[in-house]
């Protein structure tokens, strides 16, 4: 039993896509934070925002993360921010390794702009809001034991890139 991967970082750096390449080729098993909050809770992620609240997410997200942890031999693809409760790091850090996905704001904006299923990017100026949560992120982002910048990069080649890495490690 392989222990697990986590994928972090900011949305739409391609931590699902990737996630299921890594998965598929190491025959490890995949699963994504965000899709397991949305079928325990029967609502969407956008729902889960309007009709509760931010915190509400979080503390769902908590929830599954320490679920998924009791598991071992799993990809995991993590929702961009659950980096900022506390104690998130640490569970991650100790069931596995923690691999952070970085892209640039400008190439992050391409990726998502014509999705409206991410609540916190439904502002005026979305790529202000790109670089904002980034730059209070980064301390979490930069604290993990390998980062792939994806922004000129195919997911495939990502994907290699962390097996490459997991491999060495
Ligand atoms: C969020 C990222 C989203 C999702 C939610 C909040 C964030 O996941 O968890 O909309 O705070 O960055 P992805 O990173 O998979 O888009």
């Amino acid at each position: 039993m392989k222990k697990n991967i986590y994928l972090i970082g900011f949305m739409g750096t391609g931590k699902s896509t990737v996630g299921r390449l890594v998965a598929e080729k190491l025959g490890m098993e995949f699963c994504d934070t965000d899709a397991m909050v949305e079928a325990k809770s029967g609502m969407t992620i956008s729902e889960i925002f309007d009709e509760m609240d931010e915190e509400a997410f979080r503390s769902m997200e908590t929830d599954v993360l320490k679920e998924i942890t009791e598991k071992k031999n799993l990809v995991v693809s993590t929702g961009g921010g659950i980096v900022v409760t506390k104690g998130n790091m640490e569970i991650m850090r100790q069931a596995g390794s923690l691999i952070t996905l970085m892209a640039s704001p400008e190439q992050i904006f391409e990726r998502i702009k014509d999705d409206k299923g991410r609540p916190l990017l439904q502002v005026e100026s979305p790529l202000d809001e790109i670089k904002k949560l980034i730059f209070d992120r980064a301390p979490f982002y930069i604290n993990t034991d390998y980062i792939v910048e994806t922004t000129e990069m195919s997911p495939s080649e990502a994907a290699e890139e962390i097996i490459r890495f997991v491999g060495n490690a």
